[in-house]
C-alpha cells in the first residue's frame, strides 16, 4: 500500500453500501477512477495514510460515504428550453444534490425520438458534472399515435423509453411498445395518468379542489392507467416502470402485481411523500402545480407505506425546471413541474429517515443500487472494481433552502424557505470531485 498505489482516499467516514449490505467505518481508496479498496482503520492503515499528500485526502469524519446517487427521472430541457435548464446546469445541480447519474426525459424540443436527438444529448453531456442516461420516446413526437423507431433509439444508447409528460392512451400502441422493449430488454417508463379522465385538470380532485374551484385531476386516472399497463405487462412479460406514483390504489395495484410475479417497478417523488394538496390554497404557489398532482394525506401516506414495504423501489426527483417568467402566472396557467435535484436528498432525510420510515441503508438503496439494477446503469455500489462515483453526505447538517443558492437555472421549488436536514458534502464522479460543499 502507499499513496502511489492510489489516487485518492476518503478517510474516516461511515461507508454504507446497500448492495453489499453493510454500513461500517472505513477508509475508501480510489485508483484509476475505480474503487480500489475499503479498509477499516488500523495502525497499518494509519501509516499508509501518512504517505498521502493532503490534496489526495478527502476527510469524511462524521459523514456518510455512499455510492453516487442516481436519479432516474429528470428533465434537462436541452434541446429547446435552455433558458430553464441546460444539460450542463442540470448536471451541476445534480452534483450539488449528491447525484452522480441522471436519466433525462425526452420531452425536449425537438423530442428525443430519433437517433440524432439521442446523440445530441449524449454529446452535450460529455465531461459534465454527472452521467446522463437518455430515455427515448415511446411514440413519435410524444403524440401517442405512432411508435418511435425504438430499435434505433436503443442502438444509439437509449436506456428506456417513455412519453413522460403524457400517458400512452392507446392500449394497442402501448402493447406494441412493451413488446419491442422486451426484445431490447429495456423498461418502458409510463407516465400513468389517463388523459381522458384527467383532461383539463389542474390539481388533485378532492375537497380542496372543490373548495378552491380548481378543476381536479382524479386519482382514478392514475389507478386505471396503472391497472391497464399491469394487465398489458401480464400478457407481454415485459418490464414496466411506473413513474412518479402518487395514489393509494396505484400503489396497491403495483403491490399485488409484484405478488403475481409481474415485472413492474416504480418510483416515488419527494412531493408525493412530503406535501399534500392542503398547501395549494395557502398562497397558490405555482411551484406546487405538478403532474401527477400533490394528493391528499391518505395517498401521501400510502406512498410512504409503499416505500417502507418495498413496493416502491426508487426515489426520483422528477426535476422539472420552468423559468420564473413562466411560473409567474395564475395557478391554472402556470406550467406543471418543480425542480428537485438539489432538495431530494434532504427531503428524504427529513421526511423519511428522521421520521423513522426508512433507515439510511433503505433510502440509499432506493437512490443507488435499485435504480442501477432496474436500468442497467454502472455504479450504485462501492464494491471494489466499481466506478468511483461516490457521494459524501453530511447526515445531520441543518440548512435552509434558498432560491439564490440553486445551481439549477430555474428556481421553481416549493421548498424555498424550508429548513431541512442532510446535505451532500462532496460528490465524486469517476474519481473526480465535481462538488464540494465547502
Ligand atoms: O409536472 C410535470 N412536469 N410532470 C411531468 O410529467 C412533466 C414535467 C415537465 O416536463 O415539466
Amino acid at each position: 500500500m502507499g499513496s502511489k498505489k492510489y489516487d485518492m482516499v476518503i478517510t474516516g467516514g461511515r461507508v454504507i453500501d446497500s448492495a453489499l449490505g453493510f454500513g461500517k467505518d472505513a477508509h475508501l481508496f480510489i485508483k484509476d477512477q475505480k474503487i480500489a479498496a475499503i479498509e477499516a482503520n488500523s495502525p497499518a492503515i494509519q501509516r499508509v495514510l501518512k504517505t498521502f499528500d493532503d490534496s489526495q485526502i478527502v476527510n469524511a469524519e462524521g459523514k456518510l460515504v455512499v455510492p453516487g446517487l442516481i436519479d432516474v427521472h429528470v428533465h434537462l430541457r436541452e434541446p429547446g428550453n435552455e433558458g430553464a435548464e441546460t444539460i450542463e446546469s442540470g448536471c451541476r445541480a445534480a452534483a450539488a444534490g449528491g447525484f452522480t447519474a441522471v436519466c433525462c426525459m425526452p420531452n425536449t424540443h425537438p423530442r428525443i425520438d430519433s437517433q440524432e436527438t439521442v446523440k445530441f444529448v449524449q454529446d452535450r453531456a460529455k465531461n459534465k458534472d454527472a452521467r446522463v442516461y437518455v430515455a427515448g420516446a415511446i411514440t413519435k413526437n410524444l403524440e401517442g399515435e405512432e411508435l418511435a423507431e425504438i430499435g434505433d433509439l436503443v442502438k444509439m444508447g437509449a436506456v428506456a423509453i417513455t412519453d413522460d409528460g403524457y400517458y400512452v392512451q392507446n392500449p394497442a400502441i402501448m402493447r406494441r411498445a412493451l413488446e419491442y422493449a422486451k426484445m431490447f430488454d429495456i423498461p418502458v417508463m409510463q407516465h400513468a395518468e389517463d388523459s381522458l379522465l384527467s383532461k383539463g385538470g389542474i390539481m388533485n380532485e378532492s375537497y380542496q379542489s372543490t373548495r378552491l374551484g380548481i378543476k381536479g385531476l382524479p386519482a382514478v386516472a392514475e389507478e386505471i392507467a396503472v391497472l391497464r399497463d399491469i394487465a398489458l405487462c401480464r400478457v407481454t412479460g415485459s418490464r414496466l416502470h411506473i413513474q412518479h406514483i402518487s395514489t393509494k390504489r396505484a400503489v396497491e395495484a403495483v403491490r399485488q402485481a409484484k405478488k403475481e410475479g409481474i415485472n413492474v417497478t416504480t418510483e416515488a417523488c419527494p412531493h408525493h411523500f412530503v406535501l399534500t394538496d392542503d398547501e395549494i390554497g395557502k398562497e397558490f404557489n405555482t411551484n406546487l402545480r405538478v403532474h401527477p398532482p400533490i394528493r391528499g394525506a391518505e395517498d401521501r401516506d400510502a406512498v410512504i407505506e409503499g416505500l417502507v414495504d418495498g413496493t416502491i423501489e426508487c426515489i426520483a426527483s422528477d426535476h422539472a425546471p420552468h423559468s420564473t417568467e413562466d411560473k409567474d402566472a395564475e395557478f391554472d396557467r402556470a406550467p406543471a413541474g418543480m425542480i428537485g435535484l438539489e432538495t431530494t436528498l434532504a427531503l428524504v432525510k427529513t421526511y423519511l429517515i428522521d421520521k423513522a420510515y426508512l433507515s439510511w441503508a433503505d433510502a440509499i438503496r432506493k437512490m443507488t443500487i435499485n435504480p442501477a439494477s432496474i436500468f442497467g446503469f454502472q455504479g450504485g455500489t462501492l464494491e471494489v472494481g466499481s466506478v468511483a462515483d461516490i457521494t459524501i453526505i453530511d447526515p445531520d447538517k441543518r440548512w435552509t433552502v434558498k432560491a439564490d443558492k440553486f445551481r439549477s437555472l430555474s428556481r421553481n421549488s416549493p421548498y424555498i424557505g424550508y429548513r431541512l436536514s442532510g446535505k451532500a458534502a462532496t460528490t465524486i464522479l469517476d474519481g473526480r470531485v465535481v462538488f464540494s460543499g465547502k
